[in-house]
């Protein structure tokens, strides 16, 4: 097994999650939490980027606090559910550098897929990594979480880590690992944890490389994709998130 996951399996029941904190279902669950923290401290992950504010913020912040020059990017396209993670992390205590920014889904071409993406300045995120560490855990619908993880690939270092939660989802998350297999082929290395929570997919990127978006499923995902971006704008909570 890999050394990294294999000593956060091992750290993860050291990690506390207070039943207090946790805020319910729509976080993480707990072990997958709890894995997450174990796996920050095994990395010794200084730089971490994340794809859907909330618990994991706090949990993740925690564990970078201790390092010099740590930084947590926090990115969540509800002006909100945004708002109220950096609430529960001012009131922590914590004292890692934690940005939270808003960021709203709107469509973009990935090859011939039309995708719900994180609407970010070009650039923004490789100025701000590499990254040791991204988590993405974005609206359980099927959003945004395929693009995200071609948003940030160039951003995290080689030899670092993608972790995809809810990754036991067949019909949605387990299509999303095939469509970045094959747009990355070798130059990722994916291991999926089915037992952990919702289950959780863990990726060590090994070199960069363009992607290669596959051609298979594009009309499909393109109709979904127009389909959900109707429903965002029809829904004020996430059609207003400009910063
Ligand atoms: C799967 S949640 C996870 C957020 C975060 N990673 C965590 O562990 O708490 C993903 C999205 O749900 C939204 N969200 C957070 N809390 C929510 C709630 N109580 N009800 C509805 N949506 C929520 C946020 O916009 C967030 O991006």
């Amino acid at each position: 097994m890999n050394p990294y996951i294999a000593a956060a399996i091992a750290e993860m029941d050291k990690v506390n999650v207070s039943k207090l904190e946790h805020p319910g279902s729509w976080a993480m669950d707990p072990s997958s939490c709890r894995f997450l923290a174990g796996f920050v401290r095994a990395l010794g992950a200084k730089r971490i980027i994340e794809f859907g504010s909330g618990f994991s913020t706090l949990m993740m912040a925690r564990e970078i606090a201790p390092q010099e020059d740590n930084f947590l990017l926090s990115i969540d396209d509800s002006p909100h559910y945004s708002a109220m993670a950096k609430e529960a992390f001012e009131t922590s205590g914590c004292q890692a550098k934690v940005q939270f920014r808003l960021a709203p889904l709107r469509p973009r071409f990935y090859g011939l897929r039309l995708l719900l993406s994180y609407s970010l300045p070009e650039g923004l995120l490789e100025a701000l990594g590499p990254f040791d560490l991204a988590l993405i855990d974005a609206p359980h619908q099927d959003y945004c979480r395929e693009s995200a993880l071609y948003d940030v690939f160039r951003a995290v270092t080689p030899g670092g880590y993608i972790v995809l939660d809810d990754a036991n989802r067949g019909d949605l998350d387990k299509g999303y690992a095939g469509s970045w297999q094959a747009a990355y082929g070798d130059a990722m290395d994916p291991m999926l944890l089915e037992g952990i929570g919702n289950g959780l997919n863990v990726i060590e990127k090994l070199e960069d490389v363009e992607p290669r978006y596959p051609k298979k499923g594009a009309l499909s995902a393109s109709f979904k994709t127009l389909r959900n971006f109707s429903r965002i704008l029809l829904n004020p909570e996430r059609a207003s998130a400009e910063e």
